[in-house]
């Protein structure tokens, strides 16, 4: 076994600062010079080396609102997207309780991407075997980061719409006992990790920014584990409220909508099991081509940006912190800023999962798809996308009417898994989401007494 057997716990991802000075300083060598060096374990945070969260705050010239949009940057975590906080959960949670045994058990990760490359790059720190499941037809960049970290891959027929393969592929190969799934989707670490990490994270982020508190909260669900950050947010700011955003092509959860689209991590047809629909508000709309005209705005148009206003800083800030994904949660901000009338005192949070790394024959295919990307055009995209954003497609899902609608999803997603209808009803409760948000204490005792 590897010195540091196990890593962190759940309060030293939210509080790196605890861990002890030594670990923490050789973690943040590490991030630096050796990506495979188990001790990153202990990167696994929002926090920068100055023990702030990653963040920034968009510019009105950009948004086009006076509330503030607060984008905490998920590209800071080891493998380059928070999804190796929920991978490393699941895992260490299986460990101390000794379901997964090292040199026993293969770690299978369901995943559009960014959950395989954690999965992989988790495994890889913690000596296990991995075997990714995902669509054959993702940005190639992410197959080439799961086989980086020495991750196998199975692949479905599909792309990011089809990640229901991915499930069942992972169902059956659970039938090997050999077999452990992090399965992202229907777990609560990933829960655990996003509402105590991600959501306490948002409460500090916005310290010092407008009135200091959260009026939204906006995250296009994936396995819906970053939305949970909602419920701790709702905790501390109960005026708060939550937005799931979908693909426009995609709207399984404002419609029952299902169709192809181009966000990769998000829209993945269903209603995951983990996703607590008792405290989502809105469900908003997204059109994917923007988000990827968005891309080619943020990367490639600093010079244009700074001509509508936007600092200098933050225009080049803007070049490798996000991907498709990141710029729909930032849309579905300002369309909820727009919808709730806020006011500059006001604050909308949201998150960027991952960087521009893993988008480069996104923009690639962009740049063969139009014949010009001129400064002009890609002034124009910027007013149709974000400073004209409307509040059309804002879908207001706080009547219980509309509630059902999305348990009747999660049904029909989840019976067919072998969950039961008692366990489904259970989770209309908030007490259930209490019960499992209140596991983090006992995790965190356990993973301190075992390393
Ligand atoms: C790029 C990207 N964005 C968003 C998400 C959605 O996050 P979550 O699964 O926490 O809902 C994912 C999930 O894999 C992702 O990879």
């Amino acid at each position: 076994m590897n010195k540091i057997p196990f890593g962190p716990t759940y309060d030293e991802m939210l509080h790196p600062e605890t861990v002890k000075a030594e670990v923490r300083q050789k973690a943040l060598k590490a991030l630096q010079e050796d990506e495979l060096d188990p001790v990153n374990l202990f990167n696994i945070t929002w926090k920068n080396n100055r023990d702030e969260v990653r963040k920034m705050v968009l510019p009105s010239a950009l948004t086009g609102v006076d509330a503030n949009i607060v984008v905490m940057l998920g590209c800071g975590f080891p493998s380059g997207s928070h999804k190796v906080g929920p991978a490393y959960s699941t895992l260490i949670e299986g460990m101390v309780d000794n379901e997964i045994v090292p040199g026993e058990h293969t770690i299978l990760g369901p995943s559009t991407g960014n959950f395989g490359i954690g999965t992989a790059y988790i495994s890889k720190l913690l000596g296990f075997r991995a075997i990714v499941i995902m669509p054959d037809n993702m940005s190639k960049e992410r197959y080439e980061r799961i086989r980086k970290y020495g991750g196998e891959l199975e692949l479905t027929p599909g792309s990011e719409s089809d990640v229901i393969l991915t499930l069942e592929r992972t169902h059956a190969m659970m039938k090997d006992p050999k077999n452990k799934a992090l399965a992202q989707f229907e777990l609560f670490p990933n829960y655990r990790f996003h509402r105590h990490v991600t959501g306490n994270s948002a409460v500090e982020a916005v310290k010092g920014v407008g009135n200091g508190r959260i009026a939204g909260f906006t995250s296009a669900p994936g396995s819906a584990g970053t939305i949970a950050a909602g419920d701790q947010i709702k905790k501390v700011f109960p005026e708060a409220r939550i937005a799931a955003l979908e693909p426009y092509e995609c709207s399984t959860l404002a419609n029952g909508g299902r169709g192809q689209h181009r966000i990769e991590g998000i829209g993945d047809k269903m209603c995951t099991l983990i996703h607590n629909v008792g405290t989502t508000d809105f469900v908003i709309l997204i059109k994917d081509e923007e988000t990827i005209q968005g891309l080619k705005i943020f990367h490639d148009g600093a010079e244009a940006l700074v001509h509508m206003g936007v600092d200098r800083e933050i225009a080049l800030n803007l070049q490798n912190s996000f991907g498709p994904s990141g710029i729909c949660n930032i849309i579905g901000a300002i369309k909820l800023a727009k919808f709730l009338r806020l006011g500059p005192d006001d604050n909308v949070v949201t998150v960027a999962t991952d960087g521009f790394d893993r988008y480069h024959s996104v923009l690639a295919d962009l740049n063969g798809r139009y014949l010009e990307t001129t400064e002009q055009v890609l002034q124009r995209w910027t007013r149709n996308i974000f400073l004209d954003a409307g509040e059309d497609s804002v879908f207001d899902f706080r009547q219980q009417a509309r509630k059902e609608q999305l348990y009747r999803q999660k049904e029909n997603d989840w019976l067919k898994f072998g969950y039961t209808k008692q366990f489904l009803d259970s989770m209309r409760e908030q007490t259930f989401w209490e019960q499992e948000y209140a596991k983090v204490q006992t995790y965190n005792e356990k993973i301190a007494a075992l390393r």
